[in-house]
């Protein structure tokens, strides 16, 4: 049974933070924390803070902008994290409102109707709240039928969230998928950390999986491989959960937040991610020049650079690996899926793509795909 990827859609939240405006409250707050504990500084019994620099964000990471659903207290040296008003049960919830907005486009580019789907699956980092599932929130807005499930598993949700959409259409659980990552990352950064406070921005995408004998869109995607795997590491780490209140006078400190060890990430991901891509292009015998793209996840431009540079074995050219983390930052499980949307339109029948995700578990996952 041949399985495709029928239609994506992306939703982008309102406000837009900038490297420049980004640094420029991080270097107040290093100002003003050091001019209040200037005496301890002086006696050498606290550490200076050091300024961030935006030239340093965007050779490091490749990030120059970042979008995120609630712009007011990022900003503010008092507070540094956004001030989400809380929202009544009986409204939509804010993870909600983003998966519907990337889920609509990605019916209308399927030629779906919402009645057509019978499983929802919300896959990404975090999910708001334990239950009730988002996934069936929406469900119940757009009017589907089926059934609908929350996974979480980091960076690699959106390409686990397809493998499982896939598993389902094969085993006749379901007969058209949404597969939706609403990524609310930028609640989860710690805006004092300098290691960290660039990194993510909100998004959210959403695609249709659907067996190939009822796809009618103009651009479908043939599943050709798909692969998920995972490896335990502490090198990336939110402790975040319900077990928080368990040590109130814990509960806000930075190891619930977003923690990493870049550069080991970096050293350990990617011989990782390469050897898989290669053990999945080998499977599928599918050699370098067969590749017309690879949507790569998106954390750090020189990991992509790296990584297409070894599959594709010259340097990337043109479009051949495409780059949106520039404008969007780190949008976790949504970066690769983001990239597929913006840059398949010219893909004609044959073309043949690799969609990769990496990241916290360590988590990575694999699909190679063909547009019918
Ligand atoms: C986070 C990341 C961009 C940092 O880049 P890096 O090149 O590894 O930078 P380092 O942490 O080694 O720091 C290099 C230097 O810049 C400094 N630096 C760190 N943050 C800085 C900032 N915001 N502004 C200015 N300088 C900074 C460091 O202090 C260090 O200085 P030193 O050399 O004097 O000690 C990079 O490691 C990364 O993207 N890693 C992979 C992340 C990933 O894939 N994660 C998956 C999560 S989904």
């Amino acid at each position: 049974m041949s399985i495709v990827i029928s239609g994506t859609g992306l939703y982008t939240p309102p406000h837009k933070i900038s490297n420049d405006e980004l640094v420029g409250a991080f270097n107040q707050y290093v100002t003003e924390f050091n001019q209040q504990n200037a005496q301890a500084i002086e006696a050498g019994e606290l550490e200076a803070l050091k300024p961030s620099s935006s030239e340093f964000i965007t050779k490091a990471s490749g990030i120059e902008n970042r979008y995120v659903m609630t712009k007011e207290g990022i900003l503010d040296t008092k507070k540094m994290m956004p001030l989400t008003p809380q929202r009544n049960n009986d409204e939509v919830s804010i993870q909600a409102e983003m998966a519907i907005g990337a889920a609509k486009q990605a019916l209308e580019a399927a030629n779906k109707k919402p009645e057509d789907i019978d499983l929802i699956i919300v896959a990404c980092s975090y999910t708001q709240r334990a239950y009730p599932a988002i996934a069936i929130e929406v469900q119940q807005q757009l009017g589907c039928g089926g059934w609908a499930f929350d996974m979480l598993v980091a960076c690699s949700s959106a390409t686990f969230g397809i493998m499982n959409a896939s598993n389902a259409l094969e085993g006749g659980t379901a007969k058209s998928v949404l597969v939706i990552s609403p990524e609310i990352a930028s609640p989860q950064i710690n805006y004092r950390d300098r290691d960290s406070h660039f990194i993510f921005g909100d998004v959210a995408t959403a695609v249709v999986v659907e067996k190939e004998e009822t796809a009618t869109s103009e651009h479908a995607f043939r599943i050709l491989a798909k692969k998920p795997m995972t490896s335990f590491s502490n090198n990336i780490r939110s402790n975040f959960g319900h077990l928080a209140r368990h040590t109130p006078e814990e509960a806000f400190e930075g190891d619930k937040l977003f923690v990493q060890q870049g550069r080991k990430v970096f050293k350990e991901v990617l011989p990782m991610v390469s050897k898989l891509i290669d053990e999945q292009m080998s499977l599928a015998g599918i050699e370098k020049n067969d590749l017309k793209r690879l949507f790569l996840h998106q954390a750090n431009i020189n990991m992509n650079t790296f990584i297409a540079k070894k599959v594709l074995g010259r340097d990337p050219i043109g479009n051949d690996a495409p780059i949106i983390l520039n404008e969007f930052a780190n949008t976790a499980s949504a970066g690769s899926i983001i990239a597929f949307h913006r840059f398949h339109d010219d893909m004609v029948k044959g073309d043949k793509g690799i969609i990769c995700s990496f990241g916290a578990g360590y988590s990575a996952g694999c699909l190679i795909i063909e547009h019918i």
